[in-house]
């Protein structure tokens, strides 16, 4: 009994681990990364949001106007208006891919 529980324990344990600690990190590194704009519940409605114009993101029809696609790519190289001044900057240096992808799913938890 003991031979083989201990093992499968040895193994189980770190994976549980890792999935905990990522799970718990995204709502982190959203405060950090994103909240000054998003705001921490993703209406935007912060100093720096209203002057960078967010949009709702707890609005329905608004995660309707953006696919996960669309959402990667504009984490990843940031945005700029049409007179070409940044409103949102580029996290592809600062965020692995993964974080990214956990990024996205994030914001399409903040829809009602
Ligand atoms: C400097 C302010 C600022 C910060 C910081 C910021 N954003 Fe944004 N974000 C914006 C603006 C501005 C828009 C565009 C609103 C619009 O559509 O006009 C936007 C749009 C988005 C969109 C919609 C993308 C699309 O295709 O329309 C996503 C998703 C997003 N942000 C995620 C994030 C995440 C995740 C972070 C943190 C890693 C972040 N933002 C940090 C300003 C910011």
């Amino acid at each position: 009994m003991k031979k083989i529980t201990l093992p499968l324990l040895a193994a189980a344990v770190p994976m549980l681990l890792s999935g905990v600690a990522r799970s718990a990190d995204i709502p982190d590194t959203w405060s950090k990364n994103c909240a000054s704009c998003h705001g921490p519940d993703g209406t935007g409605h912060t100093k720096a949001g209203r002057m960078a114009q967010v949009k709702d993101m707890t609005s329905a029809d608004y995660q309707k106007s953006f696919t996960d696609e669309q959402a990667t790519k504009q984490i990843k190289e940031g945005f700029k208006d049409s007179s070409g001044k940044e409103r949102m900057k580029a996290f592809a240096d600062k965020l692995s891919d993964g974080e990214v992808k956990a990024l996205v799913a994030y914001v399409r938890s903040l829809s009602k």
